[in-house]
């Protein structure tokens, strides 16, 4: 965990100074000094042709002209927002790996900065050093806001606390599939219940089946790790509003029967990506102690090819007693939020939202950095509002009526494939018979739940993505 904490900038010596340049190299009063006191510096800057594009990090030794170890010129671009802060302080982060106290004017940079900087900093710092025997985790402990107010630490601390939580779900993404089983991943749970008092519940197989979550059973049906089914409830005193968010818990999805081809499985341990997030967000919300009652409920199930597993053309039926045809074992999301969407709507919620890494298909339409946003008209203004201030690109899709009877069945109500054209919304037309008519957003993260590289303060691998979104959506609420 880092620290945040105010200095004035007499006396004050790092081991590194990070400070943010605007686009045409424009610096900041503190930019200024550096480089009247370092007189090689425009030459240097002219030389690896930093001129302050957003993204761009230049670490110059401070040698004996400065009291920083280090000097860090961010990139802000041409219009620096908040989200440019964030990146300018993660950027900096993943290249400071090894300085313990690094001190920084960036949240000078655009008004109410100091939170994007403590979020920037603690995301930018993250490594998943779990099963390396010689790990090389950040030393980044302290960051100090020059001439920093009260208030600012404080936000600083706050954004700290919420990329804490979004650590933790990357921490639980990035985890082999052999390590987060479905009991494993609900005991995970149990212990974030106890740390922050929350309530929790969690159904065996036995319970599953006596709950009639016919959907998360039959995907459970081919693996050898039985399914668990976790209720997490923070329900704080004097709460303003309720919201129920659901996310999709395969800890590892094979396809099933529908085997998936060797390459395509290779990431598959991160398709509990939107049950980590729940599980994070929740412990945030916990943490802040927002005035808001939030449920999380996470099916959590492998999806495998074992001798009794679900064959195609089975039927199911989940929890609202609707029946599913599968034709397509590997479109296994979908079964298992099924019985959670129900589970959601029956606690009658003001919203529910749901996060799954559902389709391959919303890659295909938006890319791998941006989610898919479905659902009802107040819930996705919602959303997309709530994630746009946290940081999180997302963009809204259609779920037109006509386009139902795609998942239209012969033997069951509806079936979990549809059309390959417009996949993302055949699944999302599938969730909404769930929902029943409480506001709904489902967010199909397929694209950002993972990166292939990092950047500012993406790390490769798992991301945390809807973290952020979750937590804002319950500020907003409370
Ligand atoms: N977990 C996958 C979706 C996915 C694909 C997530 C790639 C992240 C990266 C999901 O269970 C799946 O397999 N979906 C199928 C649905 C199809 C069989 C209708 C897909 O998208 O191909
Ligand atoms: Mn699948
Ligand atoms: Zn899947």
């Amino acid at each position: 965990m880092i620290e945040f904490r105010a200095a004035a900038s007499e006396g004050l010596s790092s081991d590194a100074i990070v400070v943010g340049v605007g686009e045409g190299r424009r610096f900041d009063a503190a930019g200024s000094v550096l480089a009247e006191k370092m007189p090689w510096l425009a030459v240097h800057l002219d030389d690896v042709e930093f001129t302050g594009k957003v993204g761009q990090v230049v670490v110059v030794p401070g040698g004996d002209a400065v009291p920083y170890r280090n000097v860090v010129f961010a990139g802000l671009g041409p219009a620096p927002d908040l989200e440019q802060v964030r990146r300018a302080a993660g950027g900096a982060a993943r290249s400071l790996a090894k300085c313990a106290t690094v001190a920084t004017t960036l949240h000078r940079s655009v008004p109410a900065a100091a939170e994007a900087v403590g979020s920037g900093f603690v995301l930018g710092a993250y490594t998943f050093t779990r099963h390396k025997t010689e790990k090389k985790p950040s030393a980044i402990a302290t960051v100090v806001l020059i001439d920093g107010t009260e208030e600012e630490v404080a936000a600083a601390a706050i954004g700290g606390l919420v990329g804490d939580g979004v650590n933790l779900a990357r921490d639980l993404i990035n985890e082999p599939a052999m390590g987060k089983s479905p009991v494993a991943l609900a005991e995970r749970a149990a212990g974030i219940a106890a740390e922050f008092g929350l309530g929790i519940r969690i159904l065996d197989e036995q319970q599953i089946v006596a709950e009639r979550l016919g959907g998360l059973r039959g995907v459970s049906l081919g693996a050898t790790n039985p399914p668990r089914l976790v209720e997490l409830r923070y329900e704080p005193p004097g709460a303003k509003a309720f919201l129920a968010v659901v996310g999709k818990g395969i800890v590892f999805d094979s396809g099933g029967l529908s085997l998936k081809p060797a390459d395509s499985m290779e990431t598959m341990k991160t398709d509990m990506s939107g049950a980590a997030a729940v599980f994070a967000a929740i412990r945030t919300i916990a943490a802040l102690g927002l005035a808001v009652k939030v449920v999380g409920i996470a099916p959590l199930t492998e999806n495998m090819p074992g001798g009794s597993a679900l064959r195609p053309g089975d039927v199911l039926q989940a929890r609202n007693g609707k029946t599913i045809e599968v034709l397509n074992t590997d479109a296994e999301g979908r079964l298992i939020l099924a019985d959670g969407l129900s589970l959601a709507a029956e606690l009658e919620p003001d919203m529910i939202l749901d996060l799954a890494t559902l389709t391959g298909a919303i890659s295909i339409a938006l890319g791998e950095k941006i989610a898919g946003l479905f659902g009802t008209e107040d819930a996705t203004a919602s959303v997309a509002a709530a994630a746009a201030a946290a940081g999180e690109r997302v963009w809204r899709m259609p779920l037109p009526d006509d386009y139902r009877k795609n998942i239209d069945s012969d033997v069951a109500d509806m079936k979990n494939t549809g059309t390959r054209y417009g996949g993302a919304i055949n699944a999302a037309l599938l969730l909404k018979e769930f929902v029943g008519d409480i506001p709904w957003a489902h967010l199909d993260i397929a694209g950002p739940a993972r990166a292939a590289e990092a950047e500012h303060y993406v790390p490769k691998g798992g991301t945390g993505f809807g973290v952020r979104t979750i937590v804002e959506l319950a500020r907003r609420m409370a």
